[in-house]
């Protein structure tokens, strides 16, 4: 549905903004050790809510857009493999960004647990940078030999 698909590629610039407040929070949180505020938590609270509706609308297309599983039915999974262009959006995109994912939300739980702000900041920090660098490294930036796709 082009509807989803737009949502969907809009919605990639709310968490990148979403993780570079974070990333910038948690980290100016830990190295100048400072308190682990209401703000802080919400923020990373709207970073995991806009993933995770990323990852409905992301399964949505998998499951019934042209460029998800359907990949599999119209080609053999052994050419789907070895073309670059079939295997991004049919095995890399979706893989690489469920672990991106993962890692921002297991940041949050972490941090959650934690008992000290210092460490609370911290592991917010790693997991989101981490989840950050892998999500920006399968985004479809236009440009992109054969899967390249729009800004918005
Ligand atoms: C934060 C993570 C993600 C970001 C930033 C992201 C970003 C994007 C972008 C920019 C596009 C191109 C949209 C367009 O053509 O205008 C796209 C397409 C797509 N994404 Fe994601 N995505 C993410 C996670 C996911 C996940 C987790 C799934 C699957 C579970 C998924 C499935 C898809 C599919 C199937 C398409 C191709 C849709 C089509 O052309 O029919 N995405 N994604």
């Amino acid at each position: 549905m082009a509807i989803l698909l737009h949502v969907h590629s809009i919605l990639r610039w709310v968490i990148l903004l979403l993780s570079i407040i974070v990333i910038f929070k948690s980290y100016t949180g830990y190295s100048q050790k400072k308190l682990f505020r209401a703000e802080d938590n919400k923020a990373s609270l709207l970073l995991m809510i806009s993933c995770h509706i990323m990852l409905l609308i992301g399964l949505m297309q998998y499951l019934i857009g042209p460029n998800g599983m359907q990949l599999f039915s119209t080609n053999p999974a052994s050419i789907v493999m070895k073309t670059k262009e079939l295997r991004f959006f049919a095995v890399e995109h979706i893989l690489v960004n469920i672990i991106g994912i993962a890692f921002i939300t297991i940041g949050r739980i972490a941090s959650k647990k934690a008992i000290s702000d210092y460490s609370k900041h911290k592991k917010l920090f790693i997991y989101t940078l981490i989840g950050l660098i892998l999500i920006l490294s399968r985004i479809p930036w236009p440009g992109m030999a054969g899967v390249g796709r729009g800004w918005f």
